[in-house]
């Protein structure tokens, strides 16, 4: 079953967003590095038009190197948009930020326009603790309680450089069966919203695919090519002692096992998608939106011909004069 979560205050943060744009010079969009591209809001574009981006790839500490630099390759080729990547581990990382956005607003600056950045991203992917770097507050939960008055959360980096917070926000519909996954996989989906050993067992799919060799070591198997989805998830409950009475393994356990070792990178560095797999991902979520969409209109207008067609039949039936 695909994940469907509950989009919270999206409503509230949309409309304060739209109304944050017009004095916007600079849009900060925080993905997380290990789903680049699950993790880049789709109505985000719709919000902020053509307004220039950085895109950050955070968390960057937790991703594969390579993955991330075809990411940022991919990000930096777009018109009005630049990427880079960070990780908490950065102490000082305003002066990188301020630079990225002067960049992209050359025209802005000095007292009389100071640079307005509004920085946006999904729950968990990090932005809390960047601001709070950026600030050199320490660490306090601003995010994901969507209370419009963090929307006026000003924050100054220079004196002409203001960075306006938005509550984390999700989108209401999920394009791509396979980000809800992946979200749900990195941990910015509430934890009603799945179940874990499904996500596991789609995350298990994709490590034994491309990163088999890291999947082998953590859970000390020796070869993963030979077991199904299931029985790999079973194996791995066997060995980390997530047994039910009787023997039987707990799946759901073992699920939250997995879950947990991927999102801590204790198997080492991963990243759920690579540029082309979103790509024909994307497009194959689009074709089916659109295929739905479609069939949505052909029974309403089924719907509208049927209903002509009563309409006709009653107003023949009437007896003259009535
Ligand atoms: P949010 O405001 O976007 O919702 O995210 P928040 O800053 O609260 O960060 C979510 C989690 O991600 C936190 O871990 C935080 O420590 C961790 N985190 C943030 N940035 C990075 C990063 O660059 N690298 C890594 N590896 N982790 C990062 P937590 O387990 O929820 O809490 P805690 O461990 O901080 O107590």
């Amino acid at each position: 079953m695909p994940i469907q979560w509950f989009p919270g205050h999206m409503n509230l943060t949309k409309k304060a967003i739209s109304e944050r744009i017009k004095e916007t010079d600079v849009v900060i969009e925080l993905l997380d590095a290990r789903l680049p591209g699950s993790s880049a809001n789709p109505l985000l574009h719709q919000l902020t038009g053509h307004k220039p981006k950085l895109k950050i790839l955070n968390k960057q500490d937790l991703a594969d190197p390579a993955r991330t630099e075809a990411w940022l390759d991919h990000y930096n080729a777009q018109p009005d948009t630049r990427a880079i990547p960070l990780d908490a581990s950065e102490t000082a990382p305003a002066q990188r930020l301020i630079q990225a956005c002067r960049a992209l607003a050359p025209s802005r600056g000095g007292m009389a326009k100071p640079l307005r950045v509004m920085i946006c991203g999904i729950p968990n992917v990090g932005k809390s603790t960047l601001i709070n770097t950026l600030t050199g507050k320490k660490a306090t939960k601003t995010g994901d309680e969507a209370g419009i008055t963090k929307m006026e959360q000003r924050i100054a980096l220079a004196q002409d450089f203001y960075l306006f917070d938005t509550p984390g926000m999700l989108w209401p519909k999920i394009i791509v069966e396979k980000s809800g996954y992946n979200l749900a996989a990195s941990g910015a989906v509430g934890r009603n919203a799945y179940d874990e050993e499904e996500v596991a067992l789609e995350l298990i799919n994709y490590l034994r695919q491309h990163y088999a060799p890291l999947l082998e070591a953590r859970f000390k198997l020796s070869d993963t090519s030979a077991l199904h989805d299931e029985e790999l998830l079973t194996e791995i409950g066997r060995k980390r002692g997530a047994v039910l009475g009787g023997g039987r393994i707990n799946l759901q356990k073992a699920g939250e096992l997995v879950l947990t070792d991927f999102r801590s990178s204790i198997m080492g560095r991963i990243t759920l998608e690579t540029v082309d797999e979103f790509q024909a991902w994307w497009a194959a979520g689009m074709a089916i939106e659109a295929e739905k969409a479609a069939k949505k209109n052909k029974r309403k207008k089924g719907t509208r011909e049927a209903q002509a067609e009563i309409d006709a039949d009653e107003t023949d039936a009437e007896p003259d004069g009535e």
